[in-house]
Protein backbone atom coordinates (compact mmCIF):
# COMPACT_ATOMS: atom_id res chain seq x y z
CA UNK A 1 0.00 0.00 0.00
CA UNK A 2 1.83 3.29 -0.99
CA UNK A 3 0.21 6.09 1.37
CA UNK A 4 0.89 9.78 -0.16
CA UNK A 5 1.28 13.23 1.52
CA UNK A 6 1.20 16.67 0.40
CA UNK A 7 4.48 17.65 0.16
CA UNK A 8 3.44 21.43 -0.24
CA UNK A 9 1.67 21.78 3.02
CA UNK A 10 4.70 20.33 4.82
CA UNK A 11 6.84 23.11 3.76
CA UNK A 12 3.96 25.97 4.60
CA UNK A 13 2.77 24.29 8.00
CA UNK A 14 6.63 23.62 9.03
CA UNK A 15 7.65 27.34 8.28
CA UNK A 16 4.94 28.41 10.43
CA UNK A 17 5.89 26.79 13.08
CA UNK A 18 9.23 27.61 12.98
CA UNK A 19 7.73 31.21 13.20
CA UNK A 20 5.28 30.46 16.18
CA UNK A 21 7.97 28.93 18.35
CA UNK A 22 10.41 31.76 18.77
CA UNK A 23 7.50 33.30 20.93
CA UNK A 24 6.68 30.52 23.31
CA UNK A 25 8.00 28.96 26.29
CA UNK A 26 6.47 25.89 26.46
CA UNK A 27 5.62 23.36 23.53
CA UNK A 28 2.26 21.07 24.83
CA UNK A 29 3.10 18.14 21.89
CA UNK A 30 -0.40 16.03 21.53
CA UNK A 31 0.68 12.69 20.50
CA UNK A 32 -2.34 9.73 19.43
CA UNK A 33 -1.80 7.41 22.79
CA UNK A 34 -2.58 4.51 20.02
CA UNK A 35 0.61 5.20 17.95
CA UNK A 36 2.89 7.95 20.30
CA UNK A 37 5.89 7.42 18.00
CA UNK A 38 4.10 6.86 14.68
CA UNK A 39 2.18 9.81 15.54
CA UNK A 40 4.78 12.26 16.19
CA UNK A 41 6.66 13.77 14.12
CA UNK A 42 10.88 13.87 15.42
CA UNK A 43 11.87 17.38 13.72
CA UNK A 44 9.76 18.95 16.76
CA UNK A 45 12.70 17.75 18.87
CA UNK A 46 15.43 20.11 17.35
CA UNK A 47 12.43 22.93 16.68
CA UNK A 48 11.81 23.13 20.10
CA UNK A 49 15.20 23.08 21.39
CA UNK A 50 15.62 24.64 24.73
CA UNK A 51 11.77 25.26 25.27
CA UNK A 52 9.84 23.31 28.30
CA UNK A 53 8.38 20.14 26.87
CA UNK A 54 4.91 18.65 27.92
CA UNK A 55 3.65 15.43 25.74
CA UNK A 56 0.26 14.51 26.45
CA UNK A 57 -0.61 11.05 25.19
CA UNK A 58 -4.62 11.92 23.97
CA UNK A 59 -7.45 9.57 22.90
CA UNK A 60 -5.98 7.65 25.87
CA UNK A 61 -9.59 6.74 26.44
CA UNK A 62 -8.82 4.60 22.97
CA UNK A 63 -5.64 2.97 24.15
CA UNK A 64 -4.24 0.24 26.23
CA UNK A 65 -4.10 1.65 30.06
CA UNK A 66 -1.14 -0.75 30.61
CA UNK A 67 0.28 0.13 27.67
CA UNK A 68 0.25 4.04 28.48
CA UNK A 69 1.87 3.52 31.44
CA UNK A 70 4.71 2.13 29.33
CA UNK A 71 4.76 5.02 27.09
CA UNK A 72 4.04 7.48 30.12
CA UNK A 73 7.23 6.03 31.64
CA UNK A 74 8.70 6.10 27.88
CA UNK A 75 8.76 9.82 27.42
CA UNK A 76 9.33 10.84 30.81
CA UNK A 77 12.70 9.12 30.66
CA UNK A 78 13.45 10.97 27.84
CA UNK A 79 12.53 14.10 30.02
CA UNK A 80 8.93 15.22 28.95
CA UNK A 81 6.74 16.13 31.34
CA UNK A 82 3.56 13.33 30.48
CA UNK A 83 0.32 13.42 30.75
CA UNK A 84 -2.07 11.20 29.93
CA UNK A 85 -5.23 12.82 28.38
CA UNK A 86 -9.39 12.46 26.45
CA UNK A 87 -9.18 15.74 25.18
CA UNK A 88 -12.79 14.73 24.20
CA UNK A 89 -14.46 14.45 27.50
CA UNK A 90 -12.25 17.02 28.70
CA UNK A 91 -11.81 15.10 32.53
CA UNK A 92 -8.41 16.13 33.68
CA UNK A 93 -8.10 19.92 32.95
CA UNK A 94 -7.07 21.03 36.24
CA UNK A 95 -4.41 18.31 37.32
CA UNK A 96 -2.92 19.55 33.46
CA UNK A 97 -2.51 23.16 35.10
CA UNK A 98 -0.27 21.97 37.99
CA UNK A 99 1.72 19.75 35.52
CA UNK A 100 1.73 22.71 33.01
CA UNK A 101 2.68 25.18 36.09
CA UNK A 102 5.76 22.87 37.10
CA UNK A 103 6.82 22.18 33.56
CA UNK A 104 6.99 26.19 33.48
CA UNK A 105 8.81 26.60 36.93
CA UNK A 106 12.43 26.63 35.25
CA UNK A 107 11.18 29.87 33.12
CA UNK A 108 9.30 31.13 36.34
CA UNK A 109 12.70 30.93 38.11
CA UNK A 110 15.27 32.45 35.56
CA UNK A 111 12.72 35.08 35.27
CA UNK A 112 12.65 35.80 39.08
CA UNK A 113 16.35 36.09 39.12
CA UNK A 114 16.63 38.43 36.48
CA UNK A 115 13.88 40.87 38.31
CA UNK A 116 11.29 40.25 36.10
CA UNK A 117 8.33 39.02 38.32
CA UNK A 118 4.62 37.68 36.57
CA UNK A 119 5.61 37.12 33.04
CA UNK A 120 3.15 35.14 31.68
CA UNK A 121 4.56 31.79 30.27
CA UNK A 122 3.41 31.50 26.61
CA UNK A 123 2.17 28.26 25.28
CA UNK A 124 1.62 26.52 21.92
CA UNK A 125 -0.19 23.35 21.07
CA UNK A 126 1.57 21.35 18.44
CA UNK A 127 0.85 17.78 16.69
CA UNK A 128 -0.24 16.37 13.72
CA UNK A 129 -3.61 16.36 11.97
CA UNK A 130 -6.66 14.96 13.30
CA UNK A 131 -4.46 14.28 16.91
CA UNK A 132 -7.21 16.63 18.84
CA UNK A 133 -5.44 20.20 19.02
CA UNK A 134 -8.22 21.86 18.60
CA UNK A 135 -10.17 19.72 20.50
CA UNK A 136 -8.04 20.18 23.55
CA UNK A 137 -7.73 23.84 23.16
CA UNK A 138 -11.21 24.17 23.03
CA UNK A 139 -11.58 22.10 26.27
CA UNK A 140 -8.97 24.06 27.97
CA UNK A 141 -9.82 27.41 27.55
CA UNK A 142 -13.32 26.94 28.29
CA UNK A 143 -13.07 28.06 31.56
CA UNK A 144 -10.91 31.04 31.04
CA UNK A 145 -10.95 32.25 27.25
CA UNK A 146 -9.99 36.04 26.96
CA UNK A 147 -8.31 36.78 23.82
CA UNK A 148 -5.65 39.00 24.99
CA UNK A 149 -4.95 40.18 21.57
CA UNK A 150 -1.96 42.04 20.28
CA UNK A 151 0.56 42.79 22.34
CA UNK A 152 3.54 45.04 22.03
CA UNK A 153 6.48 42.13 21.45
CA UNK A 154 4.05 39.70 20.16
CA UNK A 155 3.75 39.32 15.84
CA UNK A 156 0.72 41.38 14.82
CA UNK A 157 -2.23 38.90 14.15
CA UNK A 158 -1.15 36.86 17.17
CA UNK A 159 -4.06 35.57 19.39
CA UNK A 160 -3.07 34.87 22.63
CA UNK A 161 -6.11 33.04 25.10
CA UNK A 162 -4.95 34.17 28.84
CA UNK A 163 -5.80 30.80 30.57
CA UNK A 164 -4.71 32.12 33.77
CA UNK A 165 -2.48 35.38 35.20
CA UNK A 166 0.34 33.21 34.54
CA UNK A 167 0.12 31.24 31.20
CA UNK A 168 -1.30 32.43 28.01
CA UNK A 169 -1.69 29.83 24.98
CA UNK A 170 -1.69 30.50 21.33
CA UNK A 171 -4.83 29.76 20.30
CA UNK A 172 -3.48 28.53 16.33
CA UNK A 173 -1.77 25.08 16.77
CA UNK A 174 1.04 24.35 15.45
CA UNK A 175 0.56 21.64 12.63
CA UNK A 176 3.63 18.60 12.20
CA UNK A 177 3.32 16.81 9.59
CA UNK A 178 3.32 12.70 10.08
CA UNK A 179 7.13 10.87 8.87
CA UNK A 180 5.55 8.93 5.85
CA UNK A 181 8.82 7.25 4.92
CA UNK A 182 8.31 4.26 7.12
CA UNK A 183 5.29 2.46 5.73
CA UNK A 184 4.71 0.88 9.19
CA UNK A 185 4.21 4.17 10.52
CA UNK A 186 1.83 5.42 7.80
CA UNK A 187 0.30 2.21 8.05
CA UNK A 188 -0.48 2.92 11.97
CA UNK A 189 -1.75 6.37 11.07
CA UNK A 190 -3.86 5.22 8.45
CA UNK A 191 -5.74 2.61 10.85
CA UNK A 192 -6.19 5.28 13.77
CA UNK A 193 -7.67 7.52 10.95
CA UNK A 194 -5.27 10.05 10.53
CA UNK A 195 -5.05 10.03 7.26
CA UNK A 196 -7.72 11.05 4.72
CA UNK A 197 -9.51 7.65 3.49
CA UNK A 198 -10.02 8.51 0.13
CA UNK A 199 -6.45 7.65 -0.50
CA UNK A 200 -6.45 4.25 0.91
CA UNK A 201 -7.75 1.21 0.40
CA UNK A 202 -9.71 0.03 3.33
CA UNK A 203 -10.04 -3.98 2.20
CA UNK A 204 -6.27 -4.07 2.90
CA UNK A 205 -5.70 -1.61 5.67
CA UNK A 206 -8.47 -3.59 7.30
CA UNK A 207 -6.75 -6.68 7.03
CA UNK A 208 -3.48 -4.92 8.48
CA UNK A 209 -5.17 -4.25 11.25
CA UNK A 210 -6.42 -7.88 11.79
CA UNK A 211 -3.42 -9.44 11.54
CA UNK A 212 -2.15 -6.76 14.15
CA UNK A 213 -5.02 -7.28 16.35
CA UNK A 214 -4.58 -11.38 16.09
CA UNK A 215 -1.12 -10.96 16.86
CA UNK A 216 -1.37 -8.40 19.91
CA UNK A 217 -4.87 -8.38 21.36
CA UNK A 218 -5.73 -12.16 20.73
CA UNK A 219 -9.69 -12.59 21.61
CA UNK A 220 -10.43 -9.09 20.79
CA UNK A 221 -11.91 -9.72 17.46
CA UNK A 222 -13.81 -13.28 18.78
CA UNK A 223 -15.31 -11.48 21.24
CA UNK A 224 -16.41 -8.48 19.27
CA UNK A 225 -17.87 -10.23 15.97
CA UNK A 226 -18.04 -13.88 17.14
CA UNK A 227 -15.89 -15.57 14.74
CA UNK A 228 -13.01 -18.11 15.06
CA UNK A 229 -9.31 -16.46 14.88
CA UNK A 230 -7.82 -19.58 13.66
CA UNK A 231 -8.90 -18.51 10.06
CA UNK A 232 -7.01 -16.68 8.09
CA UNK A 233 -7.22 -12.87 8.01
CA UNK A 234 -8.96 -12.79 4.31
CA UNK A 235 -11.10 -15.34 6.09
CA UNK A 236 -12.23 -13.41 8.92
CA UNK A 237 -12.79 -10.38 6.88
CA UNK A 238 -15.59 -12.72 4.80
CA UNK A 239 -16.97 -13.94 8.07
CA UNK A 240 -17.44 -10.53 9.76
CA UNK A 241 -19.18 -9.78 6.17
CA UNK A 242 -21.31 -12.96 6.62
CA UNK A 243 -22.37 -11.96 10.37
CA UNK A 244 -22.89 -7.94 10.05
CA UNK A 245 -25.62 -8.85 7.14
CA UNK A 246 -22.86 -7.44 4.17
CA UNK A 247 -23.81 -8.75 0.97
CA UNK A 248 -23.39 -7.29 -2.53
CA UNK A 249 -25.93 -8.25 -5.77
CA UNK A 250 -26.06 -12.21 -6.34
CA UNK A 251 -25.24 -13.45 -2.70
CA UNK A 252 -21.59 -12.11 -2.75
CA UNK A 253 -20.30 -11.22 0.52
CA UNK A 254 -19.00 -7.48 0.28
CA UNK A 255 -15.42 -7.16 1.73
CA UNK A 256 -15.10 -3.60 1.41
CA UNK A 257 -18.11 -3.11 3.16
CA UNK A 258 -16.78 -5.17 6.07
CA UNK A 259 -13.63 -3.83 5.97
CA UNK A 260 -15.22 -0.68 7.02
CA UNK A 261 -16.95 -2.25 10.06
CA UNK A 262 -14.12 -3.35 11.22
CA UNK A 263 -11.97 0.10 10.83
CA UNK A 264 -14.78 1.95 12.07
CA UNK A 265 -15.28 0.25 15.18
CA UNK A 266 -11.56 0.25 15.94
CA UNK A 267 -11.19 4.02 15.81
CA UNK A 268 -14.64 4.15 17.98
CA UNK A 269 -12.67 1.95 20.49
CA UNK A 270 -15.47 -0.62 20.09
CA UNK A 271 -13.02 -3.37 19.59
CA UNK A 272 -11.53 -2.29 23.11
CA UNK A 273 -9.08 -0.12 24.00
CA UNK A 274 -6.00 -0.93 21.59
CA UNK A 275 -2.40 0.15 21.02
CA UNK A 276 -0.59 -0.59 17.93
CA UNK A 277 2.76 0.40 19.23
CA UNK A 278 4.73 -0.23 22.20
CA UNK A 279 7.85 1.66 23.31
P1 LIG B 1 -6.88 18.38 15.24
O1 LIG B 1 -7.31 19.74 15.69
O2 LIG B 1 -5.58 17.95 15.84
O3 LIG B 1 -6.86 18.19 13.75
O4 LIG B 1 -7.94 17.30 15.80
P2 LIG B 1 -9.43 17.54 16.34
O5 LIG B 1 -9.43 18.28 17.62
O6 LIG B 1 -10.26 18.06 15.23
O7 LIG B 1 -9.84 16.03 16.67
C1 LIG B 1 -9.93 15.03 15.68
C2 LIG B 1 -10.92 13.97 16.11
O8 LIG B 1 -10.44 13.30 17.29
C3 LIG B 1 -12.31 14.50 16.50
O9 LIG B 1 -13.23 13.51 16.11
C4 LIG B 1 -12.25 14.56 18.01
O10 LIG B 1 -13.51 14.49 18.62
C5 LIG B 1 -11.43 13.32 18.31
N1 LIG B 1 -10.76 13.39 19.61
C6 LIG B 1 -9.96 14.38 20.07
N2 LIG B 1 -9.49 14.08 21.29
C7 LIG B 1 -9.98 12.87 21.62
C8 LIG B 1 -9.82 12.01 22.76
O11 LIG B 1 -9.10 12.29 23.73
N3 LIG B 1 -10.51 10.83 22.72
C9 LIG B 1 -11.28 10.46 21.67
N4 LIG B 1 -11.90 9.29 21.74
N5 LIG B 1 -11.42 11.24 20.58
C10 LIG B 1 -10.80 12.42 20.55
P3 LIG B 1 -14.13 13.64 14.83
O12 LIG B 1 -14.60 12.29 14.50
O13 LIG B 1 -13.40 14.42 13.78
O14 LIG B 1 -15.29 14.53 15.31
P4 LIG B 1 -16.42 14.16 16.41
O15 LIG B 1 -16.64 12.69 16.33
O16 LIG B 1 -15.86 14.56 17.74
O17 LIG B 1 -17.55 14.99 15.99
Amino acid sequence: MNIQWYPGHMTKAKRMMEEDIKLIDLVIELVDARLPLSSRNPDIDNLAKNKSRLILLNKSDLADERVNNMWSDYFKEKGFFVFKLDARSGSGMKAINSIIQEACKEKIERDRKRGILNRPVRAMVAGIPNVGKSTFINSYAKKACTKTGNKPGVTKGKQWIKLSKGLELLDTPGILWPKFEDQEVGLRLAISGSINDDILNISELSLELIKMLLKDYPGKLAERYDIDETMTPVNILEAVAIKRGCLKKGELVDLDKAANIIIDEFRAGKIGRITLEKP
